[in-house]
């Protein structure tokens, strides 16, 4: 069924972790509600503002709906990745999202939030719930020195008054990861005494890793290996996801992964096999691979595995 996520996170809380996973086609929603089948997974699917001006967001929540019907024992959670304003927010709730991230983390603290209650006074009425974010996620992309880029880092005091003054049901915060296939120049690190802090402040409140994605070598190889271009390509190791689980995340959010396994498959299909050409037969395989990675991810990284 169709659920919001707080009964997921409160169930899960300090154990194990939900995967919040993106999706923009038929494909990489069959490989991932196929792998919650297996897995007996709770679930987030997450759509951009990107994901909904590629598919279409009537599209999108028809294939959810069709998704939500063929697994009817799996909870889904149906999220807005990014929402960027109140209008946004607005009408994703009026066609039936159960969650939206409210994204104000570039704004200023208090324009922060009043964005973000604006949309919590909107959502909380119709059983929608909110996430915000505080801080500010910077990649290996921007150039910045590691000064900078800790000074970006979630305030924990600042947590603290930002929840209570919005009234968030999730947080996500900044604590050294990113988005995308590149986040760590040299050795990866998070700043966990931070999370420790956000969490302790926090007690029994869900927390947000976005920029989550471990960037799976097997991936980044193959594609490379069949004419990708994807050198230094560097994630978050499994173990701190695992870790970050355990003190207060909830929710972790994947799409890089997702994408990776995509592509490096079809490029091995595309270079071993260049008299095909019916979709369905890279297509299949990239399916295959989504359902593959989300599987372990459940099982081996976030453990929500028969949750
Ligand atoms: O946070 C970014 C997500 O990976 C979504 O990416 O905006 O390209 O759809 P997108
Ligand atoms: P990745 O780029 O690490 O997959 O992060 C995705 C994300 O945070 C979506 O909001
Ligand atoms: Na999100
Ligand atoms: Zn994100």
């Amino acid at each position: 069924p169709l659920v919001s996520s707080k009964e997921m996170f409160k169930k899960a809380y300090g154990k194990y972790a939900i995967g919040a996973f993106n999706v923009n086609n038929m494909e990489i929603l069959q490989g991932v509600i196929e792998a919650a089948k297996e897995e007996k997974a709770p679930l987030i699917l997450q759509i951009s503002a990107g994901a909904r001006k590629y598919a279409k967001q009537v599209y999108l929540m028809k294939l959810i709906e069709a998704a939500v019907e063929d697994a009817p024992d799996v909870p889904v959670c149906v999220h807005l990745d990014h929402g960027d304003s109140f209008e946004l927010c607005k009408t994703v709730i009026d066609a039936g999202f159960t969650s939206v991230m409210i994204d104000g983390s570039h704004l200023p603290f208090e324009e922060n939030v009043k964005l973000t209650k604006q949309v919590v006074d909107y959502a909380h009425p119709r059983g929608v719930v909110v996430e915000g974010e505080l801080g500010r996620l910077v990649g290996v992309e921007e150039h910045v020195v590691v000064s900078e880029k800790e000074a970006s880092y979630t305030d924990p005091d600042k947590a603290v008054e930002f929840v209570e003054r919005t009234g968030v049901d999730s947080l996500a915060i900044a604590i050294g990861t990113s988005h995308g296939a590149y986040k760590f120049k040299g050795e990866p690190k998070l700043d966990f005494e931070r999370l420790h802090e956000i969490a302790k402040r926090l007690p029994n409140f869900p927390l947000v890793l976005h920029g989550a994605s471990s960037v799976l070598q097997e991936f980044v190889q193959k594609a490379n290996q069949y004419g990708g271009k994807l050198s230094g390509a560097q994630g978050v190791p499994e173990d701190m996801i695992r870790k970050a689980t355990t003190m207060g995340v909830c929710k972790v959010n994947i799409d890089t992964d997702l994408r990776l396994a995509v592509t490096a498959t079809i490029r091995e299909i595309f270079a071993l096999h260049p008299e095909e050409f019916d979709p369905r037969k890279y297509l299949g395989p990239a399916r295959e691979a989504v359902k593959k990675l989300v599987k372990h991810k459940m099982r081996n990284v976030l453990g929500c595995s028969g949750q």
